[in-house]
């Protein structure tokens, strides 16, 4: 990537083709690289999405995976999908300013209510609660989106912002990530909960979360400290860690 300046310890490796750049990352991080490289590609073969999804990866869009080594249980290292929301949110600001965003929960960037960007956290543990190392997979729709997703999608293409090209992205996503990762280590989540809320789609309207098994109707109400959605129900708040939001079913 000529010419883009990235902070240190951020470092780029580059693949043509490749399966996922979430699995070379690990690969590399099982052999000891240090926290701070990333792997894009310009295509990938065998791309994941959370949920065990594939994530199909044309030519054209962002493929990144980014490695942290975080010193902190696993449940604050869950908190590094709202850190890489952030970046990505900064990011699209840098290089598609006319383009409205939004954070959908937990980690999804929507571009004028569609979905535009993907994060899939993977996490290695050594002994106990504490990760290794975190694998930060972020997926930007530059020039194209898939169509048959459970959510609409589109690209900063489609949406009028065309011509971004994915090292472009790569290094203004590193630039946005590499201050909110030092605003989270230096602060905690605190800081980072309060910026995600302020760009939060939903907050204090009624939305419809899919579980694994579920689905439920309630009022976006807030985050919680661990990033876990507090939906409000006729009878109470309930505690949401896993799943994904929708807007309210029409009643
Ligand atoms: C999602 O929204 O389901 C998460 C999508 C994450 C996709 C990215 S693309 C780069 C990295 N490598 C992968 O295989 N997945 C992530």
């Amino acid at each position: 990537m000529k010419g883009e300046a990235l902070p240190p310890p951020f470092r780029l490796v580059a693949y043509e083709t490749i399966g996922s750049t979430n699995d070379e990352l690990k690969r590399l991080a099982r052999d000891g690289a240090g926290e701070g490289l990333v792997v894009i590609a310009e295509r990938q073969t065998a791309g994941r999405g959370r949920r065990g999804r594939a994530w199909v990866s044309p030519l054209g869009n962002l493929y990144s995976s980014t490695l942290v080594r975080p010193d902190c249980r696993a449940a604050s290292a869950a908190q590094l999908g709202f850190v890489a929301a952030l970046g990505v949110s900064g990011a699209i600001g840098e290089v598609a300013p006319h383009v409205a965003t939004c954070c959908k929960w937990p980690n999804d960037l929507l571009a004028n209510g569609k979905k535009v960007s993907g994060i899939l956290l993977e996490t290695e543990m050594v002994a106990g609660d504490r990760p290794d190392f975190v694998i930060v997979g972020v997926g930007v729709n530059l020039a194209s989106s898939p169509r048959d997703t459970p959510y609409p999608a589109t690209s900063l293409a489609e949406e009028g912002a065309p011509g971004i090209a994915p090292a472009e992205m790569a290094a203004a996503f590193i630039r946005h990530f590499a201050v909110w990762l030092a605003t989270w280590r230096n602060a905690g989540f605190a800081p980072i909960r309060e910026a995600w809320l302020t760009r939060a789609m939903g907050l204090g309207e009624p939305v419809q979360v899919r579980l694994e098994r579920d689905t439920l109707d309630g009022r976006f109400l807030d985050l919680d400290e661990d990033g876990a959605l507090l939906l409000g129900q006729p009878d109470g708040r309930r505690r949401i860690a896993a799943g994904e939001i929708f807007p309210a079913r029409a009643a």
